[in-house]
């Protein structure tokens, strides 16, 4: 456990990897380090790469001395890449805990949070040259009606997209407070901490691109994956968890599967569990970011 972030379903999620002392590992979403350090604990000779395109988690990387760790500052999206850089051709096991940690949310500068006030951001990635403040300025109305309803399921998505768009004509929405007072009218009654939160989530899926990422590096695990390794996602919408699930029971993200001449589907892994792991009572009376929490495994055939 650490401050920066509270890993979820730490023990359900680093067991499912089934390590092996001499194996190479990859997490995808370094954060806190409470997966990595887990996973480097059943290590011995094998390696562990973790990714993390956030420059706040250096220092926590920093902190781990281990020969049997890599951390590499950058997006999981160029995953064979940088593995490649390394002279790994093929990994036991994959693991990403997608989404954002709790210190980016803490962090209210950074604009993730709904709550505190900040500079309208939410990039992950600060090297990045698109934020939230030039989505929300320049995005045409229509787009944005159409990243509401399918990032955050906002059920008013053309109100709220034209209100946004009436809102900035003046003067720019520059920060969360702005945006969430623009925001405050349309909010259904007694819902409205949800209701940000989905407008919220929506912008930030989209300002970081998290969705084609998120292909990119399923088809691109496949890859890399030796037989018989493990990929583990921990998702926390039902988008992400869609595509994990479409993607380890189909074999491809959109559309229906394929199948060879004698009817089995053509896929690169095997889905361990027909429905998600989720976290339990006692892990979710502690953190409450494991209530949304779903586990999908799948082991590559
Ligand atoms: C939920 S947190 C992971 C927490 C971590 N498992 C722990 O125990 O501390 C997600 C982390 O993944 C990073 N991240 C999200 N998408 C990424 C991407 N496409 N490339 C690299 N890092 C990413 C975020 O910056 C964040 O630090």
């Amino acid at each position: 456990m650490t401050e920066y972030h509270m890993p979820v379903m730490l023990t359900e999620s680093v067991q499912a990897l089934k390590v092996k002392p001499d194996g190479i590992y990859v997490d995808l979403t370094f954060g806190g380090g409470g997966h990595s350090k887990e996973i480097l604990k059943r290590l011995d000779k094998g390696h562990l790469y973790a990714f993390d395109q956030d420059t706040d988690t250096l220092a926590n990387a920093e902190k781990i001395e281990d020969r049997s760790f890599t951390f590499i500052k950058a997006n999981f999206r160029y995953l064979t890449k940088y593995l490649k850089v390394y002279e790994v051709t093929q990994v036991d096991g994959i693991l990403g805990d997608l989404g954002i940690s709790s210190h980016q949310i803490d962090e209210g500068s950074r604009g993730f949070s709904t709550r505190m006030n900040g500079s309208l951001d939410m990039r992950m990635n600060r090297d990045s040259d698109y934020s939230a403040f030039d989505l929300v300025n320049t995005i045409k109305e229509s787009d944005m009606k159409i990243i509401l309803s399918t990032y955050g399921e906002v059920k008013n998505a053309g109100r709220v997209a034209k209100a946004i768009c009436v809102s900035r004509v003046n003067k720019p929405i520059e920060t969360t407070g702005e945006l969430v007072k623009v925001l405050e009218r349309l909010a259904p009654r007694g819902k409205q901490n949800k209701f940000f939160a989905q407008v919220f989530q929506a912008i930030r899926i989209e300002v970081n691109d998290e969705m084609d990422i998120l292909r990119e590096v399923l088809e691109q695990s496949a890859g890399v994956m030796k037989k018989g390794g493990t990929i583990a996602f921990i998702s926390y919408h039902s988008l992400e968890d869609r595509m994990v699930k479409n993607f380890f029971n189909n074999g491809k993200i959109y559309g229906d599967a394929e199948k060879d001449i004698y009817g089995n589907v053509i896929r690169p892994f095997m889905p361990m569990n027909r429905k998600p792991i989720t976290a339990g009572t006692e892990e979710i009376a502690r953190n409450k970011r494991a209530r949304s929490a779903k586990l999908r495994v799948a082991e590559k055939l």
